[in-house]
């Protein structure tokens, strides 16, 4: 099996920001995801050379077009290996082979009548770089630009895209995959219900010289769109060469709303008139705002990818702007967002349920993987679950339902999380008739992890790396098994051992706005406070080693009757006491159990609702609109029950 997915070429009169990220994200996640199923990938993306808005950036900044243009798309080449992203081909419009694929391209079309030569007097928007039509304008402006259009008379050459209109009706309707989400596919079906007008490919050199020169007549370059869309053919080599063959059959195009129709409706009547097949899939999704307003230079509020990474790091990058986007629908960023989702799904639910797995194998197998042993009934069941997540996964992944993949994984570790609940696997530990009972939990846990681990490697490639790594797997022996039906459980072979490995996900502090400081993230992590020079509310240092930190096991949960706020937990510090918090609020008994917390292991016991607490829990206490919200601390690696914290 083969694919070939590609993003839009950036236009280069802008830096990347997120929403250029997103997409190439979306693509390089995609054809990991082919690869982990053993197809035979091809990547590309680039950047859009030509055209009256790259003059325009460049004369701004006062170089010649050459310059500026190996500038920013050094810039784009520059940034997609900091997001872990891996084209196998960058391409750009200025590369003599796309120049030349160009004109002989034009020349074709113009010998078999589809060009022609006229005289246009139309509203053309500098902006979109085409001539708009009367229906397109809201209130006389452009509905993208926010600008009126100016009426330009000039004469020009023609595509007739028009004849056309009927043949790619026909095919849109026999082929209900053809453009997706179907919201696009609907969207672009009713404007060709409509009479399609002929589409203008050509400027003359006395507006515009930045551009590839026509075959035929030397006084005009292409339009820009005629240029840009055949760099998914140029890229392949097209016409002769091997990998148009391989991989133009099963192209898959991902580009946001606001380019549907050049991708929907162009391009195709331009393959169609050249006599090449059409390509298979466009993927169409929608735009990402910035705490719910547009991105914009104006407003100041860019996000860029690097300092995005900087700042949250690459894998909750990734992750983030996979789990929250509904493909086809907008989004949008806040640093608030992306810390909860860091907190909440990497932190407390994966990053908790890995170091407790791999806490308890250590502490009770010596880091030693365990052969499983009979697999008892709720065994049976999480192992049917972890098995009923991967065609989920699989299709939602293919569909470009990449929410909904990442959705049921962690409907899964979420079900982890509650299989060492109830399997207790401290309880199995004391009862040397129950080793074999353990061993097979712990291999369970281990198994999930793994798969989890695997399927995680298209959106988070380094943490899913680390993970495999302290499972003690070799990255590429294991992945592409993985999708193969019935080949899901037992990678793992006993008695390997496992590798030490620091916390997977930190927590995060929260943030302040996203939109500040121009074309930065802003609201950078709070800084810690400067020493003042009095002494005033500070404590002499005896005073805090007066106070005896350690880190506890949460073993057992019960709620304080009558209080809605309080649970009683047994800690082990190491040895077991009860603590009352008033964590009722924030956590669930069952998410508690193995946690490891810091607590004050010296206070004087005192009686909250009738039981007796023997320490406290320390907390970090975050506001959130106005609204109080509780996080339990804890250590950044598993340690001992007990260990001191200094
Ligand atoms: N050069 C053309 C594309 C030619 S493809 C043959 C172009 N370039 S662009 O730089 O403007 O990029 C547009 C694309 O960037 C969008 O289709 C989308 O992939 C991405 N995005 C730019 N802003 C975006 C958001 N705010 N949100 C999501 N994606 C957006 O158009």
């Amino acid at each position: 099996m083969t694919t070939y997915i590609t993003t839009p070429i950036y236009y280069v009169n802008a830096q990347p920001h997120l929403g250029h990220a997103y997409t190439t994200i979306v693509a390089d996640t995609y054809s990991r995801f082919k690869r982990l199923c053993g197809e035979n990938v091809r990547f590309q993306t680039g950047t859009d050379e030509h055209g009256d808005k790259i003059v325009e950036a460049a004369e701004r900044e006062d170089v010649p077009p050459e310059k500026y243009v190996d500038r920013i798309s050094r810039m784009f080449r520059d940034t997609w290996p900091l997001l872990e992203i891996a084209p196998d081909n960058f391409i750009r419009t200025t590369d003599p082979d796309h120049i030349a694929t160009v004109r002989d391209i034009l020349q074709k079309v113009h010998d078999n009548g589809d060009i022609y030569f006229d005289e246009y007097t139309g509203l053309y928007c500098r902006g979109c770089e085409r001539f708009l039509t009367d229906k397109e304008l809201v209130e006389g402006n452009c509905p993208d630009h926010q600008v009126p259009p100016k009426e330009i008379a000039e004469q020009n050459y023609f595509f007739r895209m028009s004849n056309y209109q009927q043949q790619l009706i026909d095919h849109i309707r026999e082929n209900p995959d053809f453009i997706t989400p179907e919201r696009y596919r609907n969207e672009v079906l009713s404007f060709l219900s409509e009479p399609l007008e002929d589409l203008c490919i050509s400027r003359p050199k006395s507006r515009l010289k930045w551009g590839i020169e026509l075959p035929f007549d030397d006084k005009f370059v292409t339009y820009v769109w005629f240029d840009a869309l055949i760099n998914y053919l140029t890229g392949l080599g097209y016409p002769e060469g091997q990998d148009y063959a391989t991989f133009w059959p099963v192209a898959e195009h991902v580009v946001a709303k606001d380019i549907l129709k050049p991708h929907a409706i162009y391009w195709p009547t331009m393959l169609m008139s050249m006599g090449v097949p059409l390509y298979k899939k466009l993927h169409v999704h929608g735009y990402w705002n910035v705490d719910d307003t547009k991105m914009s230079k104006s407003i100041g509020n860019v996000v860029r990818p690097g300092l995005l990474v900087e700042e949250y790091g690459l894998d909750t990058l990734r992750y983030f702007v996979l789990r929250e986007m509904s493909f086809g629908l907008d989004s949008s960023f806040s640093s608030d967002a992306i810390v909860g989702r860091q907190n909440a799904d990497l932190a407390n639910d994966l990053g908790n349920l890995y170091s407790r797995t791999m806490a308890m194998v250590q502490k009770y197998r010596g880091g030693k993987i365990p052969a499983p042993a009979d697999y008892e009934k709720q065994d049976e069941v999480f192992r049917q679950a972890v098995g009923l997540m991967i065609p989920v996964y699989r299709e939602a992944m293919s569909d470009f339902r990449f929410h909904q993949a990442l959705q049921a994984v962690w409907d899964l570790v979420g079900m982890a999380n509650k299989f060492i609940v109830v399997s207790e696997p401290w309880t199995l530990a004391k009862d040397p008739t129950k080793e074999g009972r353990l061993d097979t939990v712990l291999y369970s846990l281990l198994e999930c992890l793994r798969i989890v681990a695997l399927v995680l490697q298209p959106v988070m490639p380094t943490a899913a790396g680390r993970m495999t790594a302290g499972l003690g797997l070799d990255k590429k022996s294991d992945v592409t098994r993985l999708l193969e039906p019935g080949a899901n459980w037992g990678g793992l072979a006993p008695g390997s051992v496992l590798q030490p490995v620091e916390s997977l996900f930190p927590r995060l502090e929260g943030r302040k706005k996203t939109k500040g400081r121009k074309g930065k993230v802003a609201g950078k992590v709070k800084k810690a406070k400067e020493v003042p020079e009095s002494d005033e509310g500070l404590i002499p240092f005896d005073a805090f080693t007066k106070l005896d930190l350690r880190v506890a096991e949460i073993v057992a949960v019960k709620p304080v009757k009558k209080s809605e706020k309080l649970l009683a937990l047994t800690v082990k510090v190491p040895e077991e006491r009860t603590i009352v918090a008033g964590i009722a609020e924030y956590y669930q008994p069952a998410e508690l159990i193995g946690r490891q917390v810091i607590v004050v292991a010296n206070l004087k016991p005192a009686k909250l609702m009738g039981v007796t607490s023997q320490g406290m829990i320390l907390v970090a206490r975050e506001q959130v609109d106005g609204k109080e919200r509780l996080v339990l601390s804890t250590v950044s690696d598993a340690v001992a029950a007990g260990s001191k914290i200094s």
